[in-house]
């Protein structure tokens, strides 16, 4: 027996078309304009978008070691929740994720307790402290994706020259979180028309676009596969756009957030808007838009970054950095990109599905006959606010309380299996 979605709609050619979808064991075995239901579970999703299971390649998991921010089970289930079926997770937990063993935990524990598929990358250095890189063929061997410092830049030259050397020999991509502590050192927001109107010291743009550019030069020599963390300036785009035009293997990604607020729309010192990089003026926003529209920037990430509320609260300079965003990620962007016409529907579920696995040479992402039944349903016409407190993570971090929003998902299926539904899908008794 097998499940069919019976009347999606799905995404061809940038159209959307009425379609059934059989899914046998753990993969799409049929779409078509009819399949006969007999023998088989049918769940009605007519009218709904049906799309490939989304791909986060920037996710906290928290865990080993931050448990009261975030675990393995409640950072997947809020995953499966928006939409995600396979996150990348990175390196920052205690001990962070710098050994064969603390990789094997974490694929250990997703297998047990997860709704989404977990993909670890490694640190770059040992203890992310930027001093001796870490054993990466070892973590390769143990399952790493690609390897990381995310939280923190790689501060010399020659340790990045280093990584990029090794990663290369064994065919992982170096993904960068830029930043140049001497220039954003004791920072908490962007350093611009926000930060001088309350006095605090900014983190400037160059803080981010000079690792970008020396990390291109060392790309450029070593052949690396570079890949930009939540890129966030204007300089940074042009760099790789420029880059790219040479032939340089460099992708980036950008996360909802920097696409969609700017240091002007940060209302208080509410630590809801904290985050690293932080957000940007109003034209290094546009430039996203920009860079993500001609193919500069690659892909939508989250940096899903949770946080406790205490932590939280402690205020705009003392709270640590980040906001959650797997549950609201979608909704935000078909709502405030897709529906006023800045980004067609297919561009935006590209950059979340396909771009990012073909980026990082993965196996998902695409909803067709033989492929693995990695799917997000999604309704598109029921306007919700978001509300913080039905987050399945444990972060409540978030910016965008009370936004109302289109495009919530309500059914997601990881091989197959539905792993997330939301009540209104419960239609148990529907015939086939
Ligand atoms: O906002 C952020 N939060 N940026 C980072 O680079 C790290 C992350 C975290 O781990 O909380
Ligand atoms: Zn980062
Ligand atoms: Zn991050």
């Amino acid at each position: 027996m097998g499940t069919i979605l019976r009347n999606g709609q799905l995404l061809i050619s940038g159209e959307l078309v009425t379609k059934d979808v059989l899914i046998e064991e753990n993969m799409i075995a049929r779409i078509a304009d009819s399949i006969d239901g007999v023998g088989h579970e049918v769940i009605d999703v007519q009218g709904k978008l049906v799309t490939p299971g989304f791909i986060d390649m920037h996710v906290h998991l928290r865990e080993p070691g931050f448990e009261a921010k975030e675990t393995i089970a409640t950072g997947t289930a809020s995953a499966a929740r928006g939409g995600f079926t396979t996150v990348a997770c990175m390196p920052n937990t205690r001990p962070v994720t710098d050994t064969p063993e603390v990789v094997q935990q974490i694929l250990r524990k997703a297998k047990e307790e997860g709704s989404a598929r977990v993909l670890p990358i490694g640190a770059i250095t040992v203890r992310e402290l930027g001093k001796e890189l870490t054993d990466m063929a070892a973590l390769k061997e143990a399952g790493i994706v690609a390897v990381s410092d995310d939280g923190v830049g790689i501060q010399t030259s020659q340790m990045m020259k280093d990584a990029m050397k090794m990663a290369t020999s064994l065919g992982l991509p170096v993904v960068a979180h830029c930043e140049d502590d001497s220039l954003a050192e004791g920072g908490c927001v962007h350093e611009g028309i926000f930060s001088e109107k309350h006095g605090l010291k900014g983190i400037p743009s160059e803080a981010e676009s000079i690792h970008v550019s020396r990390d291109i030069l060392l790309a450029e020599a070593t052949g690396t596969h570079y890949h930009v963390c939540h890129i966030s300036t204007a300089e940074s785009v042009r760099l790789v756009r420029e880059a790219k035009q040479r032939g340089v293997r460099v992708t980036a990604e950008v996360c909802p957030h920097h696409l969609l607020l700017c240091d002007e729309d940060i209302p208080g010192l509410d630590a809801n808007y904290k985050m690293n990089p932080p957000l940007r003026s109003r034209r290094d926003r546009d430039a996203l838009l920009e860079g993500l529209k001609d193919g500069t920037i690659d892909m939508i990430v989250t940096d899903h970054a949770p946080h406790t509320a205490e932590e939280k609260q402690r205020g705009m300079e003392l709270a640590p950095f980040g906001i959650v965003g797997l549950e609201t990620a979608f909704p935000l962007l078909y709502t405030k990109l897709v529906l006023p016409g800045a980004f067609t529907l297919q561009e935006i579920v590209d950059r979340m599905t396909k771009v990012p696995a073909d980026v990082f040479n993965l196996p998902w992402g695409v909803l067709e006959e033989g492929a693995v039944a990695d799917i997000a349903v999604i309704d598109l016409e029921t306007e919700k606010e978001v509300d913080p407190t039905t987050f399945l993570s444990k972060g409540r971090n978030t910016p965008f309380t009370g936004w109302k929003l289109k495009g919530w998902p309500v059914l997601t299926m990881l091989e197959g299996r539905v792993v997330w539904q939301a009540e209104e899908m419960n239609n148990e008794g529907a015939r086939p």
